[in-house]
C-alpha cells in the first residue's frame, strides 16, 4: 500500500504501561499494521513514558491536576488529539473517567481494556471482588468505550481460572499476562479493518458479533 497513510494509533496511559509495551512490541514485530504516533499520560514521570521514549515514540504529558475541571481537562485532551490526528485511541491503564462529551466525540475510535469478564465487575478492585465472590474464572475484556462506564460493546475477552489459593496479586499477574496477548491482537484487527463498531455493536469480518471471542490461558499450554 505504498503512499497510503499508516493507521495512526494513540495510546493513553497513567502508569506502568505494560499493555503499551505489548502493543509497541507487536508493532515492531509487524503484527499490527499501524504506527503508534503518540503516547499521552495524565501523570508525569511514569514508567510507561520511559517505555515510549525508549521505542522512539513521541510522548505528551497532560497533567490532570493542572485542569480546573474534568470537562476542561477532557476538552484540552480532545483538542490535542484532534489537532494531531488519530485513527484509534487506545486506553491502556488510563485511570480517568472520561466525560460524555469526550467519549461521544471519539466513539467508534476509542477502546479500553478492563480487568474483568464484562459485564461482570465493572469499576475498580475487580480481582479482589471476583475472589471474594467465589468465582471460578476471571479475566479481561477489550471493549469500545461508550459514555456509560465499562459498558461498551465487548470485542474480545481472555479468561483464566481462579485457584483455591489465589490472591489478588497472583490473579492480577495471570490476567495481565493474558491482557498482553489480547490487546495487541484486537488493535491489530482494528488496524486491518476487520473489526469496527456500527450502530452500537461490534462487527467482525462484516458480520455482527453475537458473542465476543474468548482466549483461554490453557490455549497457550
Ligand atoms: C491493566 O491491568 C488494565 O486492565 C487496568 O489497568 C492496568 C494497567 O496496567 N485497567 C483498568 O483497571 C481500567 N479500569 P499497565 O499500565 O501495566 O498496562
Amino acid at each position: 500500500m505504498s503512499g497510503a497513510q499508516p493507521f495512526r494509533i494513540k495510546v493513553l496511559i497513567s502508569g506502568s504501561g505494560t499493555n503499551l509495551q505489548a502493543i509497541i512490541d507487536a508493532v515492531a514485530q509487524g503484527a499490527i499494521a499501524g504506527q503508534i504516533t503518540e503516547v499521552i499520560s495524565n501523570r508525569p514521570g511514569v514508567r510507561g513514558l520511559e517505555r515510549a521514549q525508549a521505542a522512539g515514540i513521541r510522548t505528551t504529558v497532560l497533567d490532570h491536576r493542572r485542569a480546573p475541571s474534568r470537562e476542561e481537562y477532557d476538552r484540552e485532551l480532545a483538542g490535542h488529539i484532534e489537532a494531531t490526528g488519530a485513527d484509534l485511541i487506545v486506553l491502556a491503564g488510563f485511570m480517568r473517567i472520561l466525560s460524555d462529551g469526550f467519549v461521544e466525540q471519539f466513539m467508534g475510535r476509542l477502546i479500553n481494556i478492563h480487568p474483568s469478564l464484562l459485564p461482570a465487575y465493572r469499576g475498580l478492585h475487580t480481582h479482589a471482588r471476583a475472589i471474594a465472590a467465589g468465582e471460578s474464572e476471571a479475566g479481561c475484556s477489550v471493549h469500545y468505550v461508550i459514555p456509560e462506564l465499562d459498558a461498551g460493546p465487548v470485542i474480545a475477552q481472555a479468561a483464566v481460572s481462579i485457584e483455591a489459593e489465589e490472591t489478588e496479586a497472583s490473579l492480577q499477574a495471570k490476567v495481565q499476562a493474558m491482557e498482553h496477548q489480547l490487546y495487541p491482537q484486537v488493535v491489530g484487527w482494528i488496524a486491518e479493518g476487520r473489526v469496527e463498531m456500527r450502530e452500537g455493536m461490534v462487527w467482525m469480518d462484516d458480520s455482527p458479533l453475537s458473542a465476543p471471542p474468548c482466549l483461554r490461558a490453557e490455549d497457550n499450554a
